[in-house]
């Protein structure tokens, strides 16, 4: 298994450039089996989750080819319908493929995503939903299997309001909804960035959607979509990790490529604890060179859906507050179990109490590196961040959770004066 050695305290400083979204870029590969049409994306990042997904679409009968930030996809052949566990246990986002699948050819078979470092995570929301619009769904030896039992064959427009906010949830029923028969209303609708992403290419293809990007989404059904091409939106979460670590290591730090609208509550957290941040179309620039008292003040934080504090962010800006003046309260509302960074961030000398969901973050002048362990891919995320921070070298290990979400980071944080290396167990033979 790969490791990172970060040897921390490095100047940062330059310019890094963002790639797409990754929880934009699931939701768009999965939309394509809507079409017979061919799909193209532009700006796709070069990562294992989006890997993992096109490996499923593939074993769907779909065509998938990626060169470099292009994908084209062509969902003609399809004659599988199911999503096996083998595939849906390494990503629980593969539970994408329902919606689409039991819209236009009418039956899915989808394995349930069982347990996830971050808690339960269940799916109930996603079969709800699709009941409503019409699906059979039993669940059998561990997988959703659904059917449409319409007299047409197709789905039908409904009412759903969701019993909490879900961002994947939200999507695979939009994607459902496109070929439904008649109007759809989701209420509760998950407003983040990626949803109005997602919402774009379906219109792009012919859907006819409104009020993405707010809690009501409409869709009046269609009989069919056609292909599209569509750009991906920036990863806030890249971005947000790039500034996370810039204020950290008290840097000065450029992030092209980005979309600052996307990123109000982590700039306005981030400018709290001192840091000055410039935007323009398509960057940010995060200085933390010359810090009043040469450290980020501690700043409190609780996660919630958008445009609240991002969970996804929640690791990495606590990593900032371990080295911050003060003492900060970080209280995690979406996951359960999200705090399993912080028995590694005490390795490297942070003080944190947690009690239940909130943490209490007290800042020390300086992190000392170690060994410590990737749990989940944001945790990794926080744990760089501390590491690029922290004086010494310290060696992550289990980043096959960090390649799961990011685009080349080691490459890029060199490319910003990071020391920072991948030791390949496969390299060195051991
Ligand atoms: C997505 C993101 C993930 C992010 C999360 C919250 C993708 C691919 N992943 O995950 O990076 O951390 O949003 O912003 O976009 N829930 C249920 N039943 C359901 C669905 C959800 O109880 O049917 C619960 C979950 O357990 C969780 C909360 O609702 O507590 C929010 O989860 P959800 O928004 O669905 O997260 P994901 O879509 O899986």
């Amino acid at each position: 298994m790969d490791k990172l050695r970060i040897t921390g305290q490095r100047t940062l400083q330059g310019v890094v450039q963002a790639s797409g979204a990754k929880n934009a870029a699931l939701p768009l590969i999965a939309a394509a089996l809507l079409t017979a049409e061919t799909v193209q994306l532009s700006n796709a990042p070069q990562l294992m989750d989006v890997r993992t997904l096109a490996k499923l679409l593939r074993s769907l009968g779909a065509q998938v080819e990626q060169d470099g930030g292009q994908i084209r996809l062509s969902a003609a052949a399809v004659n599988h319908y199911e999503a096996s566990y083998e595939l849906v246990k390494t990503m629980r986002a593969s539970v994408l493929v329902l919606g689409p699948l039991l819209a236009r050819f009418g039956q899915a078979r989808v394995s349930l995503p069982g347990g996830c470092a971050i808690g339960a995570r269940p799916v109930d929301q996603h079969i709800k939903g699709l009941q409503a619009l019409g699906a059979d769904i039993a669940v059998e030896h561990g997988y959703i299997v659904a059917r449409v039992a319409t007299p047409s064959g197709r789905l039908r427009g409904a009412r759903i309001t969701t019993d909490m906010v879900t961002v994947t949830g939200t999507e695979n029923l939009m994607m459902a909804a496109t070929l439904a028969e008649g109007e759809t209303l989701i209420d509760n609708a998950a407003r983040e960035p990626e949803i109005v992403d997602l919402a774009n290419l379906l219109r792009a293809m012919g859907a006819q959607i409104r009020g993405d990007g707010t809690s009501q989404i409409r869709i009046q059904g269609v009989d069919a979509l056609h292909g599209a091409s569509h750009r991906i939106i920036p990863d806030r979460i890249e971005v947000g990790t790039f500034l996370c670590a810039a204020l950290a290591a008290r840097g000065d730090v450029t992030v092209q490529g980005a979309e600052p609208s996307h990123q109000d509550a982590l700039l306005d957290k981030l400018r709290e604890a001192g840091a000055q941040i410039d935007t323009g179309a398509d960057w940010i620039r995060l200085r933390a060179d010359a810090l009043p008292g040469g450290r980020p003040r501690a700043v409190s934080v609780r996660t919630t859906e958008y445009p609240g504090f991002a969970t996804d962010m929640q690791a990495q800006f606590m990593a900032v507050n371990c080295l911050a003046e003060g003492a900060a309260r970080m209280t995690e509302t979406i996951f359960e179990n999200r705090f399993m960074h912080v028995q590694e961030l005490m390795r490297l000398g942070a003080q944190i109490d947690i009690d239940g969901h909130t943490c209490v973050v007290h800042g020390v002048p300086q992190l000392s590196g170690a060994t410590v362990m990737a749990t989940d891919l944001r945790a990794s995320a926080g744990l760089v961040v501390a590491a690029l921070a922290a004086e010494g070298e310290t060696v992550i290990d289990r980043i096959y959770h960090l390649d799961r979400g990011y685009d080349a980071m080691e490459v890029k944080l060199r490319g910003v004066g990071a020391q920072i290396e991948r030791i390949s167990d496969r390299i060195s033979g051991k």
